[in-house]
């Protein structure tokens, strides 16, 4: 298959365990999350991934509640999990089986590699030893196909100081390992609720806002955002290039688009 392939990215879900809000916001995730998914319906996406905070409640009910309305669409969701996440309930009560994830996807010329950066009791994140060893492994034995890792925590700073102390603990680490792999294209990631990029050692770095409430940027505290919910599109192409932007939600949800494009 030498075609482009359409990749959407949708984090930081917040699912509660009722339809509801979360920090006093007025935003239902439930709402949110289905206008996001109604769109990407239309865009048929070869792949679609979540990464992390697929819920607020990490519960059952919450994740079946999930399971449900993603069954209403003509795409698989590929999870991760992020620190609000129980990365096992969340693996088996989405579908998966016995818990176990699917953390490598391949087609074409490309291939995604979906991280696990959780540390249990910390919002901050840490890739541990075997999650790493797996990384350096995979890339290793299949060195034909352009690279985009996938992870819930943030590898690089975003400048805001709270949010920075929370971020990947061990992102030196993940970086060494990316840099011995020449297939690597790009890094995406959630968490921040924020539209951020930045481009290291001729590798990309996609930071994309949540589908619920977003963060202000540069703040140095907790500030809610009244920037839309959104979501991330991507474009990957043969020849390794990649192209992607953020796309949000209007205020009203059913007017014009307010979107930001950052092409390759
Ligand atoms: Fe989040």
């Amino acid at each position: 298959m030498n075609k482009t392939l359409r990749l959407a990215q949708i984090s930081d879900l917040h699912y509660c365990r009722e339809p509801g809000g979360l920090l006093d916001s007025p935003v239902v995730t439930d709402h949110t999350l289905k206008q996001v998914l109604d769109r990407l319906a239309l865009w048929a996406p070869d792949w679609v991934i979540a990464t992390g905070d697929l819920a607020q409640d990490p519960e059952p009910v919450t994740y079946l509640r999930l399971r449900k309305t993603f069954a209403h669409y003509p795409f698989r969701v590929h999870p991760l999990p992020g620190n609000h996440d129980d990365p096992f309930l969340m693996t088996r009560m989405l579908g998966f089986g016995d818990g176990e994830p699917v953390k490598h996807l391949v087609a074409g010329a490309w291939q995604l590699l979906l991280l696990d950066s959780t540390l249990p009791g910390h919002q901050q994140g840490r890739l541990a030893p075997e999650e790493l060893s797996w990384l350096d492994e995979t890339l290793a034995t299949n060195p034909g196909q352009h690279a985009l890792i996938c992870l819930h925590h943030h590898p690089l700073p975003v400048g805001s100081p709270w949010m920075d102390r929370i971020a990947l603990a061990n992102a030196g680490e993940l970086l060494e390992c990316l840099t011995d792999h020449d297939q690597v294209r790009g890094v995406a990631f959630g968490h921040i609720h924020q539209a951020f990029e930045s481009e290291w050692r001729g590798i990309r770095f996609f930071g994309t806002p949540a589908t619920c409430v977003q963060f202000r940027p540069n703040s140095h505290d907790l500030i809610i955002d009244k920037t839309p919910p959104a979501f991330r599109r991507f474009e990957l192409h043969p020849d390794g290039r990649l192209e992607s932007f953020v796309e949000y939600l209007s205020e009203s949800g059913a007017g014009a688009d307010r979107e930001e494009k950052r092409r390759a």
